[in-house]
């Protein structure tokens, strides 16, 4: 935390074209801690959000286009089918909020398809990419407000420091649409994710709705190809946290005793994916020494997937009701409109 904290920059002294930007950056993630903690515990495991320096966040965007990583292709084609029909159930006028602003490609679609969209919200912890996306959103559409909020998504008090709009009728009540895309939601445990939908839920407010993508369960096959792809993409992008570890913490590892491996775990509904340790072997951090049994793995990553059926329970449990859901053909991928049971 700095001095910076919750301090407003407006139109005139911004020249980036935003309406607001606030500042609310985490502290740094302590890497060095994470590892060690991660890797002391019975079960290893390290927390997915350390595959994204530039290199991880180069090879996601490698993993995207691959054959056998449906996910985004089928997202993407559907968000671009229900153009029609979203903008009808979402109604006019909205405030877009996106969940983390990933890539400008999804935004601009939803933004192509309601009618007058009257503000988005960029949210982001990471200020650098926030900032030139929301820049870059604001440039594009110049006829609406865009704001720039760094903060960890899942911080609850996260709007409340938000400027009042401008808004053409001040009686009108403010709706809110959140964006959630990509099936960021998968890599919660189902607790973290109803906890998301709470605080999402409170967020957006009484007229609020939420728009999120879900990546579905279906036959094991499909989904074990979509992260064992055949050109080794998906098993450089988990070995770079190793790598990372090395660069960043100076640890000694021998990258190379390790193997990606990552599974359909059907009891939980959930991909996992590890490193497993192809010997008997130890790897240094600091002045730690950790032990790896033949075998044994370094948990990296879950990615749940939902049935329509398990989606809506769980939505419903936190207060959201199903306004509408789309899959594709081969019902791989949902796209859920939920909105706020008043
Ligand atoms: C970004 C979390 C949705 O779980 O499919 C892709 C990340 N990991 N291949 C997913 C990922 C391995 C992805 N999410």
């Amino acid at each position: 935390m700095n001095i910076h904290n919750n301090s407003l920059s407006h139109d005139e002294s911004e020249p980036t074209g935003l309406s607001f930007f606030i500042d609310r950056e985490p502290p740094q993630d302590d890497f060095l801690n994470d590892v060690i903690e991660g890797i002391s515990q019975p079960e290893k495991s390290l927390s997915p959000k350390y595959f994204y320096d530039q290199r991880g966040s180069a090879l996601f965007d490698q993993i995207c286009a691959l054959e056998e990583y449906y996910p985004t292709r089928t997202e993407l084609a559907l968000l671009n089918s229900i153009g029609p029909e979203l903008s009808e159930y979402a109604g006019a006028e909205s405030r877009v909020i996106e969940y983390g602003s990933g890539s400008s490609v999804k935004i601009k679609i939803l933004l192509d398809a309601l009618t007058r969209p009257a503000e988005y919200i960029a949210i982001d912890i990471s200020r650098d990419h926030l900032l030139r996306a929301a820049t870059f959103i604001a440039r594009q559409y110049p006829h609406i407000q865009v704001g720039a909020i760094c903060a960890d998504f899942t911080d609850a008090a996260l709007l409340s420091s938000r400027p009042v709009p401008s808004q053409e009728d001040e009686s009108a009540p403010e709706r809110l649409l959140g964006f959630f895309p990509g099936s960021t939601i998968g890599n919660f445990d189902p607790e973290a994710a109803q906890v998301f939908l709470r605080n999402t839920r409170r967020q957006l407010g009484p007229n609020g709705q939420l728009l999120i993508g879900v990546d579905m369960k279906k036959d094991t096959a499909t989904l074990t190809r979509a992260y064992n792809d055949a050109q080794g993409i998906t098993a450089a992008f988990n070995k770079n946290i190793l790598t990372r570890m090395k660069k960043e913490l100076g640890a000694d590892i021998d990258s190379d005793a390790f193997e990606h491996y990552a599974f359909y775990n059907e009891t939980l509904g959930r991909i996992e994916m590890h490193l497993k340790s192809i010997r008997d072997q130890s790897i240094f951090v600091g002045e730690n020494e950790f032990v790896f049994a033949e075998g044994e793995t370094l948990h990296t990553e879950n990615s749940y997937k939902y049935s329509i059926a398990e989606f809506t329970g769980m939505t419903a449990s936190m207060g959201w009701r199903r306004k509408a859901v789309w899959t594709d053909t081969q019902d791989l991928f949902s796209i859920y409109l939920l909105e706020t049971i008043s």
